[in-house]
């Protein structure tokens, strides 16, 4: 159905389809199973991985996924540039075993976001999301990024283009604005143009980025956190999904929010201490957990990284996501001073992975309740 809205949709543009526009896309690499299309748009996302740069690249997103069946997993942010004209194959590859995984993409450009999209459809992503909360300069000097926040009216063109080309559901993230904006009246607009344009859902970091005087990193801590504000947009747009980002420190908080919003996504917590992924399946979603224990997730872990090692990749590419999944347990020290020391070695092997693994206590008795 939405491929036949395409054709008016792109003319809004002013371009016209191409055979260029055909090859710009790629063979079905990534595709998941069959079904899964409308196991797509019915996407669950009471809990999810945040993209963070640098942080979650695929290796990171494999163990992660090791940690939790259901979390909803997102790429690093790669801009359309990158995707259009840049190592494609390279950029998004990823590994069956992550889905659901969304692809998050910067851009300001309804014609090359509507490319993307339909390549991260090709590769078999089970989401889109457009980044509008980074406040780097690199993103502002390419007009995209937190931003945005002052453009809905574009913003909404983005989506409208991406939802018009391709069956894949189209977010957003998004701050509660920016510099001196109301948040009142900066996330409503942005929202009903999103609304306008078929978003499938809002993620919203519940704090201002300031554009000026702040860098990347401060913007993640210094701007109040606002988190009534993202209840207020969910009760006055009932019928969208409303994801809540920003602070939240463990599963306790994300299922008080949880009782109020359609989901929530957790970054720095996620990643530093991934040992609380462990219990997203059984607390927000009443189903087992995959491992009992961080240590036998860890093992788990091991033919994975004999493959990646097989394919060229250094053992430290794998091991540095998983510096702290043992935080807190007897022997964590010394296994992340291990996997300092050893695992960037040129010659380092699973073998120093199990051997940092001896290291760490065999009870451990976190219980997947405390997460
Ligand atoms: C290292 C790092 C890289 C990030 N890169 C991105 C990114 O590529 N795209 C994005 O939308 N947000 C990015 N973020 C922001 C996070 O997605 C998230 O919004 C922010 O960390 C607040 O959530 P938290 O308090 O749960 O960490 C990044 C955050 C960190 C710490």
């Amino acid at each position: 159905m939405h491929r036949e809205h395409a054709t008016s949709h792109v003319g809004e543009y002013g371009r016209r389809r191409t055979k260029l526009d055909n090859r710009l896309r790629t063979p079905k690499v990534g595709a998941p199973p069959p079904g899964a299309n409308e196991s797509r748009m019915k996407l669950d996302r009471r809990f999810c991985i945040a993209p963070m740069m640098d942080w979650t690249d695929r290796r990171c997103r494999f163990f992660h996924r090791l940690l939790t069946r259901r979390a909803l997993i997102y790429t690093e942010m790669i801009t359309t540039g990158a995707v259009l004209h840049g190592d494609r194959a390279r950029l998004l590859a990823y590994d069956m075993a992550e889905h659901p995984v969304a692809l998050q993409l910067g851009s300001c450009d309804p014609w090359q976001l509507e490319q993307c999209a339909r390549i991260a459809e090709d590769f078999g992503y089970d989401e889109v999301n457009l980044n509008i909360g980074c406040p780097s300069e690199r993103v502002q000097e390419g007009r995209f990024g937190a931003c945005l926040m002052a453009e809905p009216a574009l913003v909404g063109d983005c989506v409208a283009a991406m939802t018009a080309a391709v069956d894949l559901p189209i977010t957003v993230k998004c701050r509660i604005g920016i510099d001196d904006q109301d948040p009142e009246e900066a996330l409503e607009a942005l929202t009903c143009a999103l609304e306008r344009a078929g978003v499938a859902a809002l993620i919203v970091h519940a704090r201002k980025a300031w554009l000026e005087g702040l860098s990347p990193r401060e913007n993640r801590d210094i701007p109040p956190l606002d988190y009534a504000r993202v209840y207020r947009l969910k009760a006055a747009h009932p019928g969208l999904c409303v994801v809540l980002n920003g602070g939240i420190a463990d599963l306790d908080q994300a299922l008080a929010h949880c009782a109020r919003l359609d989901g929530v996504m957790m970054g720095r917590a996620a990643y530093q201490e991934p040992w609380r992924l462990l219990a997203v399946d059984p607390v927000l979603f009443d189903e087992p957990a995959r491992f009992s224990s961080a240590k036998s997730a860890a093992e788990a872990l091991i033919p994975y990284i004999e493959r990646e090692l097989a394919r060229g990749t250094r053992l430290h590419a794998v091991t540095r996501h998983v510096l702290g999944l043992f935080r807190g347990v007897p022997g964590a020290r010394a296994f992340r001073r291990h996997l300092a020391t050893e695992a960037i070695k040129p010659t380092a092997g699973a073998d120093t992975f199990r051997a940092a693994l001896a290291l760490i206590a065999d009870v451990d008795a976190r219980s997947v309740a405390a997460a």
